[in-house]
């Protein structure tokens, strides 16, 4: 038998557990693809997170919901032959969960299986309970999610910050804690007070990750294609944006389209 060594440290959730200790902060953006997951891991991402936002900036559905456990497994596999250092944790979907503990471990199992991925994340709290304790005692790590789960977002009816009210932001708590209990080695909050994630921070021992939940969480979490300036018309105010390639992408495709009407391209030099 043969044991190939990487020379590379990978992350683990040991590693991102001592982080949290440490106070280093980390750092997780999404990726639905073999290129962009060798762009972002090799630029020293921590996570890498095949996000089921994928139904919305690859497939262009409105929400979340349509994308299925087969489109996951095909996006996470994609992204997993591509990383070499980072930890990639992929959304179960969905309708893959909801139903009972033993479809939530099935489904769990088969993105494990299939993509090659290191863990998945699942979105609530108490009522998913039974579930993340069936997914996590078969040794895959899980990842919660917490505040705006955009898997409910019918229930909600609106992308608004949540947890505002004290009923909400207590539930929110309790189910923090209560994630930390099952097991889980981390949580994303999303799009609640900064107060209230900086509370859950503390709280509890496992790294909290937020997106739109202000600075004081062990980490941040965005969707790549809004922080790159690819998807134009999601302009939440959490989002930073760190480039404009949808300007550069469109300036480029019009640049070829004239060469070609213009008998420019391909020259001499690109020609056999
Ligand atoms: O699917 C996704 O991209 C996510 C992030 C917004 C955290 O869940």
């Amino acid at each position: 038998m043969s044991i190939h060594k990487s020379e590379i440290k990978k992350v683990t959730t040991h590693q991102l557990q001592s982080m949290k200790e440490r106070g280093e902060k980390i750092s997780m953006l999404t990726a639905y693809d073999y290129s962009m997951a060798s762009l972002i891991d090799g630029a020293g991402v921590d996570i890498i997170l095949v996000g089921d936002s994928a139904s919305n900036v690859m497939a262009g559905h409105e929400t979340t919901l349509p994308i299925t456990l087969d489109q996951m497994i095909y996006h996470a596999s994609a992204v997993v032959r591509a990383v070499k250092r980072a930890f990639v944790v992929v959304d179960i979907p969905f309708g893959s969960y909801q139903g009972n503990s033993s479809e939530a471990l099935r489904s769990a199992i088969r993105i494990m299986k299939e993509s090659g991925a290191h863990s998945v994340k699942m979105e609530g709290g108490t009522e998913i309970k039974e579930s993340i304790i069936r997914v996590l005692s078969a040794g895959v790590p899980v990842m919660g999610h917490l505040g705006l789960t955009p898997q409910s977002i019918y229930k909600f009816g609106t992308y608004a910050v949540r947890a505002q009210e004290k009923e909400e932001a207590d539930q929110l708590i309790d189910d923090a804690r209560l994630l930390e209990e099952c097991g889980c080695y981390a949580i994303v909050l999303e799009k609640i007070p900064a107060s209230l994630a900086a509370k859950v921070a503390q709280e509890v021992k496992i790294p909290v990750i937020g997106i739109g939940a202000g600075l004081h969480v062990d980490g941040q979490v965005l969707v790549m294609h809004d922080m790159l300036g690819i998807t134009k018309e999601f302009q939440p105010r959490f989002l930073r944006q760190y480039a404009d390639l949808g300007t550069s992408i469109h300036n480029a495709v019009t640049q070829y389209v004239s060469d070609i009407k213009a008998k420019d391209f391909p020259n001499e030099k690109e020609s056999y």
